[in-house]
This record gives structure tokens, C-alpha cells and sequence, in this order.
């Protein structure tokens, strides 16, 4: 018995599951788990409990959302669950979901995306051969919420943004090797947002002898921001650098992007900003292992300097990379230009 995708969804499965997605986005965006997002429903439409995951070895949002409906006096018994993901049947950190939900009495589950963890997925089949009507109902924005993660579980390692700073001549880094700073502090301000959203930092043993980065992110208004890994590929030692003022740091000591991305996902790195310099970023285009791309340009020219990105392997306009999903933003003087590769395209 399968959970089959339900072509009949209705408006009010998608009315409570853009809820339940309002509230995936409260869990933090890195870490090993998804963002979940759950909304519990009685018979009469009322919503009679909510919840969501706030991170590895927390409870998962069905659990929370029905610990929120006992505090709310509300009995269970009949609901139906609206999830942003398919409830996971698997032991983990914590219990399964399918039996949450199974021992809480839910009639029906409707979930947005199926789970492809081949740890945790099938919990839809679970719930089904229980009696209980689970349905998969597609909702694309609770799939958008979780792109990295997804994107990660399915290509079976870290989810990789390529991110740097150039100038409209497309240089990081001038004759000198200087590059502080190319871009102004908006622009700087939005990568160290990013760099909160992530797992690990990645860059070159050359980048941490020249501008000897602290690699921290410090989003403006957020002294407590999560701190991401900090990761350095390459097989020269780099002693004293300030990247290893503690023990939140690795040495990547190879030069296959794969390897490093395996060894990264050894340690629960589901998301990863690589940034730079332009020889580990050649490195991982090459190796078609960039999923997303993050460049702010700045409306300076050198002239002369480090390209951003060195030889692909391309002769002819043709065989260009090309990217999608591009999108503009302003940053104070400076432009950031996001964009995704497709898995496979290169
Ligand atoms: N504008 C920006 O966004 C930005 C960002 C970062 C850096 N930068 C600038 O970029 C410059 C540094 O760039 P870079 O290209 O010299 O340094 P890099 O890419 O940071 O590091 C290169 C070094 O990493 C090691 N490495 C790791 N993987 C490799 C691979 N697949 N192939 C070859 N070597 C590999 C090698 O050192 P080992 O001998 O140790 O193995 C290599 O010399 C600096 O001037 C810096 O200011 C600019």
C-alpha cells in the first residue's frame, strides 16, 4: 500500500498547509534535519493545536503540534494533520512521527512533500496500512522552504552555494591579492546572513594565507547567530590563521571536491557556502558540484587581478554555463545575483 500523490487536493488542504509552512519557517534553515511545519485540524475546521521543528534532537513537528493541543485542552482523536513533509516512520533522535500521530488518533494526514531520506521516508505507506487516510497533496512553496535540504538528501551530499565578490570586470582580487573590500558593508551585511543559514564555510588554504578570514557570521543585530563550521581545503598547514582560534574548524587535506563534500557530510553538513578563492571554486564548477550561486557585483573595475572563476574547460559560447532561477537583488550600491544549477547540468 502507497501513500499515492492526491491530484483531488482542495482549497482548504492547501489554506492549512501554506499555515503549516508559516510555520516550518520558524526552524533554523541549517542543521542536519528539514524545516517542519504542522497543523492539527478538528472535524469542524477549527485548528486545534500547531507546531514545528526546531532542530536536531528537539521534537518534530507532529509531536509538537500535538504536545501544543493538549496545552490548548483540545483532544485529537479524528483530526487531520496538515504537514509540510511526509511524517518520518524511523528512529532518529527521536521517535517516529507515524506513531505520534497513530497514538494521538489522527483520522487523516495530508503532507506537501514526500520524504526522499531513504532512512525516514514511507511514512505515508505506515499511516495508510494503520487506517489512516494519509494523502500526499504536492504544495510547491513548502517544497521551496526545505530546496537546500531536499536538494542535498537527493544528490546524497552537502547542498553547495558558490558565493563571492567581483567587481564589473569580473576580478576577486587585485594584482596585490588584496580584496577588502570590493563591495560595501550592505552587501557584506546580506553574506553574513547567509553565512547563519549554513552548515559549513568552505575556502582555499591560499585564501586563508592571504586575507587570514575569521569566517564568522556576524549578521548585524544578531550577536548570538549560529556559527557554521569552518572548513579549509587544501594540503598546506595554515598555522596561527584565525580559523583556527577553536575547534569549530576543519582541514580538508585534499584537492577532490568530493572528497571534501563526503568528508564534510561525515559530520552533518547538509548546506555549505564555498567561498573561494577562485582556485576552489574552479574546482568544485569543474567538478559540477555547485547547486547555487551567489555573486555580488560591485560597480568597480580593476583591470587587472584574480578572476572570479578560472578555466571551466569551455571553448565555445555554446558549452556556457548557464544558470536559472536567477533572481537581482540591490544592495546599497552593489547587485547580488543569485541563480541555480540543475543537478547534472554541469
Ligand atoms: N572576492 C572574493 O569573494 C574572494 C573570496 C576568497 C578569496 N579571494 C581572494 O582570492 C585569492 C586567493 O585565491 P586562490 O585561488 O589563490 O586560493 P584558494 O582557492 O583559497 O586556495 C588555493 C589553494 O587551495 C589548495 N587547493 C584546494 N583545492 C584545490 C584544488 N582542487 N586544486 C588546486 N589547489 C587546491 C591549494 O593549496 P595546498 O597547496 O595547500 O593544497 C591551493 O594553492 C586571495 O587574493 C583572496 O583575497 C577573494
Amino acid at each position: 500500500m502507497t501513500a499515492d500523490r492526491d491530484p483531488s487536493a482542495t482549497s482548504v488542504d492547501a489554506a492549512w498547509l501554506e499555515r503549516a509552512t508559516a510555520l516550518s519557517v520558524n526552524g533554523p534553515a541549517y542543521g542536519p534535519n528539514p524545516r517542519v511545519g504542522c497543523v492539527l485540524v478538528g472535524a469542524d475546521g477549527t485548528m486545534l493545536g500547531e507546531g514545528w521543528h526546531r532542530g536536531a534532537g528537539t521534537p518534530h513537528a507532529e509531536p509538537a503540534a500535538i504536545a501544543d493541543a493538549a496545552a490548548r485542552g483540545h483532544e485529537v482523536a479524528g483530526a487531520t494533520a496538515y504537514v509540510t513533509l511526509e511524517p518520518c516512520s524511523h528512529t532518529g533522535r527521536t521517535g517516529p512521527c507515524t506513531d505520534a500521530l497513530t497514538r494521538a488518533g489522527v483520522a487523516a494526514v495530508r503532507y506537501a512533500v514526500a520524504d526522499p531520506n531513504p532512512e525516514a521516508q514511507g511514512g505515508g505507506a505506515v499511516l495508510l496500512a494503520r487506517g489512516i487516510d494519509a494523502r500526499h497533496v504536492p504544495y510547491g512553496p513548502a517544497a521551496q522552504v526545505n530546496r537546500r535540504w531536499l536538494g542535498a538528501v537527493e544528490h546524497g551530499r552537502p547542498w553547495v552555494i558558490a558565493k563571492w565578490a567581483q567587481t564589473l570586470d569580473g576580478r576577486t582580487a587585485a594584482a596585490d591579492g588584496t580584496s577588502f573590500w570590493i563591495t560595501g558593508e550592505e552587501a557584506r551585511a546580506h553574506a553574513h546572513g547567509v553565512r547563519a543559514q549554513v552548515d559549513a564555510i568552505l575556502v582555499g588554504t591560499g585564501t586563508v594565507r592571504v586575507d587570514d578570514p575569521e569566517l564568522s557570521a556576524r549578521p548585524p543585530g544578531d550577536a548570538a547567530a549560529h556559527q557554521p563550521l569552518r572548513a579549509v581545503m587544501g594540503l598546506g598547514a595554515t598555522p596561527g590563521a584565525k580559523v583556527w582560534r577553536d575547534s569549530h574548524a576543519v582541514q580538508l587535506a585534499t584537492h577532490d571536491p568530493h572528497a571534501a563534500l563526503t568528508e564534510l557530510a561525515s559530520r552533518e553538513v547538509r548546506t555549505v557556502v564555498v567561498e573561494g578563492g577562485a582556485t576552489v571554486t574552479t574546482a568544485f564548477l569543474r567538478a559540477g558540484l555547485v547547486d547555487e550561486l551567489h555573486v555580488y557585483v560591485a560597480p568597480a573595475l580593476l583591470g587587472a587581478g584574480t578572476a572570479a572563476v578560472g578555466d571551466l574547460g569551455i571553448g565555445t559560447m555554446a558549452g556556457a554555463l548557464r544558470a536559472q532561477d536567477v533572481t537581482a537583488t540591490a544592495l546599497g550600491v552593489d547587485t547580488l545575483v543569485t541563480a541555480f544549477f540543475q543537478r547534472g547540468q554541469i
